[in-house]
């Protein structure tokens, strides 16, 4: 068979081939086939050379025609199949605006966090800053340089977590943050309050867990009196419990603290009746506090004839516990859902 006839034949096999592309692998299958320098029409081309002249002229005008109507047919069939195919594929991934949709649990907030995040609430409104810092502590920061000297009753009755012998451990009070403040504020007046974790080697009940958290505060400037100690909790106390809340003080003892009180507020339950949340004394122990020991200011480079300043301690489990009447201390731990939702609306 003549080199032209063969062109000829491979026209017509290459028309039928083109019209079975359906898609676009069958699309890639072909070129590789047929378009490629591996196809029949580049050996057919590389055997024109041999011809002689005259026919070497027609056959190559005629495989050029054959190559440009095949390269054609296909780009045209690539193009109307890539169509097709994107449509198909806007088709399928076409989002239905109209269906509903799935439910979803919306969670909320821990009471212990809507507390914490009041009493932060309250104590910045009145110009405190909040500071954090490490629960992993130095016996310095926790006890030595709050007037909790080695040999001293206190440190049994904050059983430790220690970490090393050398005194490192988990701290037991955010106390500890009293130490670290005076030494950044290096002898200038401050107010600062502190939220943080502490830990305790209590055997975990519905009142106790070794791991809980308390908000510390400390004011230290010239000419602090017990009355600011008292303005400041009555304002806190009343914020957090209702304007008719009052407050009381009974002579208390920490360490660090001279002197020292425990800060009772009238029962929320009973108005100050008695009650058995109270246990019928009308009032409702929520906090230590005191007027700053002057040893504490002096170890810690603030000098007591200049300054003296006020603590206090707040457990927010507690505060939680009183505020919501909740009965175990592990409930604030769980995260249990179904818990959770009764203390906040739900956002629906
Ligand atoms: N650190 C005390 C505790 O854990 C609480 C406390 C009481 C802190 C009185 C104070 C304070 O700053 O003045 O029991």
């Amino acid at each position: 068979m003549s080199v032209k006839d063969r062109i000829s034949e491979l026209r017509n096999k290459l028309r039928e081939e083109v019209e079975k592309i359906t898609d676009s692998s069958l699309a890639t299958n072909f070129r590789n086939k047929y378009l490629s320098k591996k196809s029949e029409l580049s050996s057919i081309s590389s055997e024109l050379a041999s011809l002689p002249p005259d026919e070497r002229k027609e056959s190559g005008a005629l495989l050029n025609e054959v190559r440009n109507e095949v390269e054609e047919l296909y780009n045209a069939k690539l193009d109307e199949i890539t169509l097709k195919e994107l449509n198909e594929r806007l088709k399928a991934e076409a989002i239905d605006f109209s269906v509903p949709g799935r439910d979803s649990t919306v969670g909320a907030l821990n009471p212990f966090y809507i507390v914490e995040n009041e009493i932060i609430d309250i104590f910045t409104k009145m110009g405190y800053e909040v500071v954090e810092g490490p629960e992993v502590e130095t016996e310095d920061n926790n006890f030595t340089l709050l007037n909790i000297p080695s040999d001293h009753p206190a440190r049994d009755m904050q059983d430790t977590f220690f970490l090393r012998e050398d005194g490192l451990l988990l701290r037991t009070q955010t106390s500890s943050m009293q130490v670290r403040t005076m030494a950044e504020k290096a002898g200038a007046p401050f107010k600062i309050i502190c939220p943080g974790k502490t830990y305790r080697r209590d055997d975990d009940d519905a009142t106790h867990s070794h791991q809980f958290a308390q908000v510390e505060g400390l004011l230290v400037d010239h000419d602090i009196s017990m009355a600011h100690l008292k303005g400041t909790l009555e304002l806190f106390l009343k914020s957090m419990f209702g304007e008719k809340r009052e407050i009381r003080m009974t002579p208390s003892y920490f360490p660090f603290t001279e002197p020292s009180v425990e800060v009772a507020v009238s029962c929320f339950n009973c108005n100050g009746k008695g009650c058995s949340m109270c246990k019928g004394t009308g009032y409702i122990e929520v906090l230590g506090a005191g007027m700053v020991h002057p040893h504490v200011l002096e170890m810690n480079g603030y000098d007591p004839k200049e300054y003296s300043g006020f603590a206090f301690g707040i457990g927010i489990e507690r505060i939680a516990m009183l505020r919501y009447g909740i009965d175990d201390i592990r409930r604030l731990y769980t995260n249990d859902v179904r818990f959770l939702h009764q203390f906040t609306k739900q956002v629906k």
